[in-house]
């Protein structure tokens, strides 16, 4: 059982590191229109044209420079990390002005309710992952929708047993001693296993490599990406690889949500999407 103050103190550790990973880097988000595209599906823009939406967990803005490109009536980020000055300052050189950014526990926000929650790369890294999915849930209104993308266990086993405890070890150096001198060298092999992979022959026994369809995935993007990827797995005090039975265990247990909604997708055969609609009126 943890206790409310060692999951909060947790939290915090883990939204400075990140915010050292978001305030170091360029202006502008650090994601493509694709992989926002990507991210997002199901969802579509009018899924979000003309909603009220909520993303828990915003960084530095990345996904919302984006989404705000889908026309939402208005939209609200909330971090715990000093990433919103990041975040502001990336949503302001936009002509939009229907954000705000705000500095708060995602697990501890609560509203009235948005037509549209999402939460994408946060619940993995909460000290208690199920205490953010409550709050996805508690901040939809009836009949609106909830997506969530999560780090899988199942796929991830070379992450697990190898990348996993060099987190552990290495966490609590200074995030710029980690930035460059280790995730920036280990971003070299992972660089080039990944574009091997991806120009290699499809071959089947090639299939079976560790992290064969992320791969495929993340070598479209340049070098300075995957230093990126490699820091933000690195930097974070705190990581839960979330399995299937796990997520379904959570979309189960929320009578509120439509059962025929769900959605529960494998990404890049190593990660976890999934969401679904609250009923309109009622719990049956
Ligand atoms: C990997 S980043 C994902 C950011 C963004 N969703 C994206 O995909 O670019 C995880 C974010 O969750 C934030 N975070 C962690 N724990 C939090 C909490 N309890 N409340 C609010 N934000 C939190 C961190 O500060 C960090 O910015």
């Amino acid at each position: 059982m943890i206790n409310k103050s060692e999951r909060i103190s947790t939290d915090q550790k883990t939204a400075d590191a990140f915010a050292a990973s978001w305030n170091n880097l360029p202006s502008g988000s650090v994601y493509t229109q694709e992989q926002f595209n990507d991210w997002l599906d199901p969802l579509k823009s009018e899924d979000i044209s003309g909603k009220t939406v909520l993303e828990l967990g915003c960084g530095n803005a990345s996904l919302m420079v984006y989404l705000l490109g889908w026309h939402p009536e208005f939209l609200v980020g909330v971090d715990l990390g000093d990433c919103i000055e990041t975040a502001k300052k990336n949503l302001s050189v936009l002509n939009f002005t229907n954000w705000k950014i705000i500095k708060d526990d995602l697990t501890l926000f609560k509203r009235d309710g948005f037509d549209v929650v999402y939460c994408i790369g946060v619940l993995h890294h909460l000290k208690n992952p199920a205490a953010g999915f409550n709050s996805v849930i508690a901040n939809t209104k009836p009949g609106g929708k909830f997506h969530c993308w999560v780090y899988g266990r199942e796929g991830n086993g070379f992450v697990v047993f190898f990348v996993d405890p060099l987190r552990r070890l290495v966490c609590r150096l200074p995030w710029w001693l980690i930035k460059y001198f280790i995730a920036t060298p280990l971003a070299v092999p992972f660089y080039g296993y990944a574009n091997f992979l991806s120009h290699a022959p499809k071959f089947y026994f090639l299939r079976k490599f560790p992290l064969y369809d992320y791969c495929l995935w993340i070598a479209s993007r340049e070098f300075s990406f995957f230093c990126h990827v490699v820091f933000d797995q690195l930097v974070t005090p705190q990581t839960t690889y979330l399995d299937q039975a796990t997520i379904r265990d959570w979309l189960g247990s929320y009578p509120q949500i439509d059962s025929d909604s769900v959605y529960l997708i494998r990404r890049n055969g190593n990660s976890w999407k999934f969401g679904g609609i609250i009923k309109k009126t009622g719990v049956n």
